[in-house]
């Protein structure tokens, strides 16, 4: 049982210099604490609402005044002085006080903020590590293993300049059995990655919003492609040492019924072959939103098609709402869910879509969003839910690196090894 005394909140910015929340929460004991909440761009249709302020001479309309008015006021004054028994109370209050199926009305930025500084507050309290809380407060034990990084290379589509379709192209460094190992072969990769570009675009690349490289690939093929060279350019073994993921965010080039991945425009059933044949040309394990986020018709293809040889992973297609999880399970769509606390508002939401993911067998990878920031409680989400993959951007940017060496730090309390690559169904 903890009484919450104080709600505050403020804007700071995330890694885009965008605004975004920062609150703390006050318990009766005096334990404190404070988080910051990310932002997706390329977000999914069914996301709970993130509110922006709209005053165009402010951030371009993008200030987060409003939702830090929510926090501050009416979530503080409903909740001060108030007693939970458990996370779950607090977010079920929470999702009672909004009212609403999307989190439209008190808001996903200022829900999600109460909900998360309400847990760090609860963890500081009990004098231990979040992760340890995030276990505990979900009555589960810590499985004592921390999630396999999946590691941005290669940045597309709405993270970069738009100039290859997809939108990510990640290293899994499918060997390594510590974050150490995985770390320093991810470094590898990524250095022989930046050498070739180099070399082949005849300029020091620059990075995307998640710090990957972004140079302008011809075609998704390309961007792959040039995965394995960097593999085998930093002396690994494509899809023994080290395999590839792809984040396709294919909602994102759906115009009227019609995919346009680059190339001649393509039906579902052209745009399952299409990333099939990644799948078979390549040491591509995992891939994420293969097609857009309400085709729901053609999903069972997907995964069918790609059936035994990679995670077939739903982002924007089941936006961490246990509504779309259920029904992509009973429908066979997917076999992965992408888990992002901010799509769905509060802790207890996101872990019970964590559950019926993880009953249906499917595997779980935990996700940053685009907008980040220096805050590292994703990695001890992610190790407290036993996450078997984690994606949390490139290792160029310190927003990511807060994640990574969160994890370094857990790994070297623990010593838990990484998880192993799950068993594709
Ligand atoms: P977002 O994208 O955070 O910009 O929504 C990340 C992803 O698609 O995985
Ligand atoms: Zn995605």
């Amino acid at each position: 049982m903890a009484t919450i005394t104080a709600l505050r909140a403020m804007e700071i910015l995330d890694s885009r210099g965008r605004p975004t929340v920062q609150s703390t929460c006050t318990l009766a004991s005096g334990a404190s604490g404070t988080v910051q909440v990310p932002s997706g761009a390329s977000t999914g249709a069914a996301e709970a609402l993130e509110l922006r302020d709209g005053d165009p001479r402010r951030y371009g309309g993008l200030g987060v005044r409003k939702a830090v008015g929510h926090v501050a006021g009416e979530l503080r004054f409903a909740l001060a002085g108030q007693s939970f028994n458990s996370q779950e109370d607090l977010d079920r209050r929470l999702i009672a006080l909004d009212g609403t199926a999307n989190k439209s009305r008190l808001v996903a930025n200022a829900v999600l903020a109460v909900s998360l500084s309400y847990a760090r507050a609860c963890a500081a309290e009990a004098g231990v590590p979040l992760y340890r809380h995030l276990a505990a407060a979900f009555g589960m034990e810590v499985p004592q293993r921390l999630p396999r990084p999946t590691i941005n290379l290669f940045s597309g589509g709405k993270h970069a300049g738009g100039q290859v379709s997809i939108q990510d192209v990640l290293v899994v460094p499918l060997a390594a059995r510590t974050m150490d190992e995985a770390m320093a072969t991810t470094y590898a990769v990524f250095q022989a990655a930046a050498k070739q570009t180099k070399d082949r675009f005849g300029m020091r690349t620059l990075v995307a919003d998640e710090g990957g490289l972004a140079p302008d690939f011809d075609s998704p093929e390309a961007m792959i492609a040039a995965g394995v060279e960097a593999i085998t350019g930093a002396g690994f073994t494509p899809g023994v040492d080290v395999a590839l993921a792809v984040d396709v965010a294919s909602s994102h080039f759906f115009i009227e019924g019609t995919y346009h991945p680059g190339g001649a425009p393509v039906d579902a059933e052209g745009m399952v072959e299409r990333v099939a044949s990644w799948a078979s040309a390549y040491p591509v394990i995992s891939i994420e939103d293969g097609l857009a986020e309400d085709d729901w018709a053609h999903w069972p293809m997907l995964r069918e098609r790609l059936q035994g040889k990679t995670l077939v992973l739903g982002d924007d297609f089941l936006t961490t709402n246990p509504e779309r999880i259920r029904r992509a399970i009973r429908e066979r769509c997917a076999n992965a869910l992408l888990l992002k606390v901010n799509q769905i508002g509060t802790l207890t939401e996101a872990a019970e879509a964590n559950t019926l993911a993880r009953a249906a067998g499917w595997a779980v990878t935990v996700s940053a969003r685009s907008g980040e920031t220096e805050d590292d409680w994703l990695a001890d989400l992610a190790v407290a839910w036993g996450g078997d993959q984690i994606k949390i951007g490139s290792i160029t940017r310190s927003e990511r690196l807060a994640k990574y060496n969160r994890l370094l730090e857990i790994e070297a309390e623990t010593g838990w090894p990484l998880a192993p690559w799950p068993t594709l169904t």
